[in-house]
């Protein structure tokens, strides 16, 4: 099963429920765009990859939902969904790409509404269908950094859950062990969603990887006690000078990689690469409701004391000269980055 797949049946779209992995597997059913942004903002549908493609299918749904009979009134439906796809969360370019791409199709097109709409679910399906082929890419050029017997820290969850199938910084690990490498994984648990304590476990324990999850805290230690060869981490936007923005405490971990001489690779589709940004200080950072870091209990009861406030930034931006370098579909990219990516990108 795909995490973001159409059902041809119903006109609707599915989407593994992320908030209850992994005590419970649940399909949500999307019938509207609106439901679609929703989806995305409370992440039943997340990860960069995943959430680009649920919007395609976001705009798919728009387009089924409009009465319009005629091509400006449709196309005018369309942009009023896409607007309001783009804004269920910031950070991830992906999310744009894909909303851009299907905006393009529908600009470009000349004849009947009802056409229209059926070319708009198909360039959803296609942009699902490019996603797990393009992680199989990079999962294969990502696997030759690996080497047998190879102790790596994941951050976050960004297997197949967190894109529509296979993953690409998981995907890479996940290839290198189907290679038939002895591969061990540190899951950093990754503070206050706990997607690797949840999701990438679960995915790890699918695929039969040995891994332990560890405090997001305990990554300094392993890679200052010569325990972890490298580091591997997915992302959520690229800037055109290799600076790298993804899951919050990616930037710590990728210090104490640095620090200690441990190779940094972020797993990334060109689609992540926002070539517009010169620097990651352009990139908009998520701040989740804070809620989600004071949920945490023990025994039974709240952490934090009663009216605690809280800050809860959902992403940080890594330096590019702390990456080692950049895991794409079409090659492993090395510094300078603000030469080679648009090289890479721009390269058919
Ligand atoms: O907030 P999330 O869970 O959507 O954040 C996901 C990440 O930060 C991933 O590392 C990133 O999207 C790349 S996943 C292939």
């Amino acid at each position: 099963m795909r995490t973001v797949s159409w059902d041809d049946r119903r006109g609707e779209l599915l989407l593994i429920d992320q908030r209850l992995l992994p005590s419970e597997f649940r399909i949500a059913r999307i019938r509207t765009y609106r439901e679609t942004a929703d989806a995305i903002r409370t992440m039943v549908v997340r990860g960069a990859p995943a959430i680009g493609a649920a919007a395609a299918f976001g705009l798919a749904l728009a387009g089924f939902q409009s009465k319009a009979d005629t091509l400006p009134a449709l196309l005018r439906d369309l942009q009023e969904a896409a607007d309001v796809l783009a804004r269920s969360r910031p950070t991830a370019v992906n999310l744009t790409w894909a909303l851009q791409r299907m905006l393009r199709v529908a600009a470009g097109y000349v004849g009947t509404p009802d056409k229209l709409r059926q070319l708009l679910l198909a360039e959803a399906q296609r942009i699902a269908d490019e996603d797990v082929a393009i992680n199989k890419r990079m999962a294969e050029h990502g696997a030759a950094l690996i080497d047998d017997g190879d102790t790596v820290i994941h951050h976050c969850n960004t297997g197949a859950l967190a894109t529509v199938d296979w993953g690409t910084a998981l995907g890479v690990i996940r290839m290198a062990h189907e290679q038939g490498k002895r591969i061990h994984v540190l899951v950093d648990e990754t503070r206050p969603r706990l997607q690797g304590a949840r999701l990438t476990a679960w995915e790890l324990s699918q695929y039969g990887i040995p891994y332990d999850i560890i405090s997001d805290n305990a990554a300094g230690y392993f890679l200052r006690s010569g325990q972890v060869q490298k580091v591997f981490v997915g992302a959520d936007r690229v800037a055109r000078n290799g600076d790298v923005a993804n899951k919050i405490g990616t930037y710590m971990l990728a210090l104490a990689a640095y620090d200690n001489g441990v190779p940094f690779y972020p797993v990334v589709p060109t689609s992540t690469v926002d070539l517009s940004l010169q620097h990651g200080a352009r990139i908009p950072i998520e701040e989740r409701d804070p809620e989600e870091v004071l949920a945490l209990q023990l025994r039974g009861r709240p952490v934090a004391p009663e009216g605690a406030s809280a800050r809860n930034p959902a992403f940080d931006v890594t330096p590019a000269r702390l990456v080692t370098a950049i895991v794409t579909e079409k090659g492993i990219v090395y510094p300078p980055f603000d030469l080679h990516l648009p090289q890479v990108i721009h390269h058919p």
